[in-house]
């Protein structure tokens, strides 16, 4: 396994806990699928995402709004940036297929998705929301 969620992700919050760990888990179905040369995962992936990033962020929007958490418009910025470009990427697989090219951006993109976002942001708000909430988030 290439990426793989842990604990030390958790916001604390089932849904969005679950929600993460599935995006984990189809990123690193489309690794493996990619080292095998199976391009089939990836406009699946991209179909996935567009659909996740509008439940997901949303969610984590709310919470953030919420919890009047000071880093919000920042962290929701970062959303819009790659909901707008998983938008595109599935445009794109509808109309072109998945060529070598577009599964190479895809998997880029989710890649650095999770490094860059999910690892930083993602978990800074949790840190937030353990120390604004304490363990029990789960009305969240
Ligand atoms: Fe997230
Ligand atoms: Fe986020």
């Amino acid at each position: 396994m290439a990426l793989q969620w842990s604990s030390a992700l958790s916001l604390g919050v089932p849904d969005l806990d679950a929600q993460h760990r599935e995006l984990f888990e189809r990123v690193d179905r489309l690794l493996d699928a990619m080292l095998h040369g199976d391009r089939a995962e990836a406009p699946q992936l991209a179909a996935f995402l567009r659909e996740h990033v509008v439940l997901h962020f949303a969610a984590e929007e709310q919470l953030m709004e919420d919890l009047c958490y000071r880093d919000a418009a920042r962290h929701a910025a970062e959303h819009q940036a790659f909901a707008a470009s998983m938008i595109e990427l599935d445009a794109s697989f509808r109309a072109r297929g998945a060529t070598a090219e577009l599964v190479l951006r895809l998997e880029q993109e989710v890649v650095a998705w999770l490094r860059d976002h999910v690892y930083v942001a993602d978990v800074a708000l949790g840190r937030y929301i353990h120390a604004t909430l304490g363990a029990d988030a789960s009305w969240a």
